[in-house]
């Protein structure tokens, strides 16, 4: 089937198979290869990307439900000067959140997706855990992560 979608600023066309995984449309047939591939089963969060703003696991989203979706990966937020991203960036090297980093991209994309959300107001540490609940890192390194995130809201909170 013929799909159209704006990815990371761009329209494009795609003829794909209806059941297609996003995921696979993104790394195989665009190279985006940001996003990971980890349980494949919508439990871990690796392949995280933002479907018109909501970060969603793209293992679980085939190409009939795509057309006409604006998706923005983590190699979108990297080349537009995203503010957001530059300091969760910062706050994750300060607290060395990332290991072997296959899980930090879709980590990324979730909290960018939360942006708007969590902009006013400084959610709980508790918050926090909950929005990395779909998250798996291998790594165990989610104290790191946490402060991380705990740190990028302080940022965000500063005049
Ligand atoms: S690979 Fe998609 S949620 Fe794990
Ligand atoms: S840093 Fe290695 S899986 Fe999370």
């Amino acid at each position: 089937m013929k799909i159209q979608m704006n990815v990371n600023g761009q329209e494009r066309i795609l003829d794909v198979p209806p059941l297609r995984r996003l995921i696979d449309i993104l790394r195989e047939d665009m190279g985006l290869v940001a996003a990971k591939i980890g349980c494949g089963e919508g439990e871990c969060g690796a392949c995280n990307v933002l479907v018109d703003g909501e970060a969603v696991s793209a293992c679980l989203i085939p190409a009939v439900q795509i057309d006409g979706c604006r998706i923005v990966t983590l190699e979108g937020l990297a080349t537009s000067n995203d503010d957001a991203l530059a300091a969760l960036h910062g706050a994750f090297l300060e607290h060395d959140a990332s290991q072997c980093g296959a899980c930090i991209p879709g980590i990324v994309m979730t909290c960018r997706g939360m942006f708007d959300d969590l902009r006013n107001r400084r959610p709980s540490e508790a918050e926090v855990r909950g929005l990395l609940a779909g998250h798996l890192c291998r790594c165990t390194g989610y104290e790191a992560i946490v402060r991380g995130i705990l740190k990028w809201l302080e940022m965000k909170s500063e005049p």
